[in-house]
């Protein structure tokens, strides 16, 4: 499963990379907004910490504007994957790059019939946001499932990213749904390492070291 992180600042992305654990970034507006850097300037730099994908957002809602936006995008870096809305307007402008070699993050996926229509459309990833599905006390790791289930069927290569992780849990969930991808937030992806008995056990094993008296070097 690869893993993405969720994020704009650069700070958090290469601590993250220095893991040698991440193999791609996905932004939105709103991260954006909260690095408080210019777009285009925040996305190159993300490109070149991380050479896998990197997705950047269009806000453009008409096919146009989100045809510009999305080729003015992908010219920033080689890595750059235009991230479009799963709206009608979203998916013909998702057509028309995909079409042209671009590749494109289809977003803000909350169906399974969305997602079918994301990969008609050529869609590179699909996005479907978990715990947003959640906060509304429905299953978002259903979701994935339902979705694997139907690519699967129909041999469609789309990549399903699982997007609005909240949890170590929800990461394992998404692996074990099968989903190809799950972008998590640093905080996130930190607590994968974690476990209390792993920490216990260390705490354990050094002091029984510390009472031979032996040093290994
Ligand atoms: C993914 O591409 C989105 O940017 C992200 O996962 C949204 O997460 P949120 O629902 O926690 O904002």
């Amino acid at each position: 499963m690869q893993l993405f992180i969720d994020s704009a600042d650069t700070a958090e992305l290469r601590e993250a990379a220095a893991s040698a654990m991440i193999d791609g970034v996905t932004t939105n507006p709103t991260l954006i907004a909260k690095s408080g850097r210019k777009m285009k300037e925040a996305i190159a730099e993300i490109c070149s910490i991380i050479p896998g994908p990197v997705s950047a957002e269009a806000v453009a809602t008409d096919v146009d504007g989100m045809l510009a936006e999305g080729r003015y995008l992908a010219r920033i870096a080689s890595n750059v994957v235009v991230k479009l809305p799963l709206t009608e307007n979203g998916l013909r402008a998702c057509r028309v790059l995909a079409d042209e070699g671009i590749r494109v993050n289809v977003t803000l996926c909350f169906s399974a019939v969305q997602a079918l229509l994301a990969a008609k459309a050529g869609a590179y990833f699909i996005s479907p946001f978990i715990g947003r599905l959640d906060d509304k006390k429905l299953n978002g790791m259903d979701l994935i499932r339902e979705i694997r289930k139907i690519y699967d069927n129909y041999g469609f290569a789309t990549n399903i990213l699982a997007a609005s992780i909240r949890s170590a849990d929800h990461v394992k969930e998404a692996a074990l749904a099968g989903s190809d991808c799950a972008t998590l937030p640093p905080k996130v992806f930190a607590a994968l390492y974690k476990h209390e008995l792993t920490d216990a056990g260390i705490a354990a094993f050094l002091k029984d070291w510390a009472s031979t008296g032996q040093s290994i070097l």
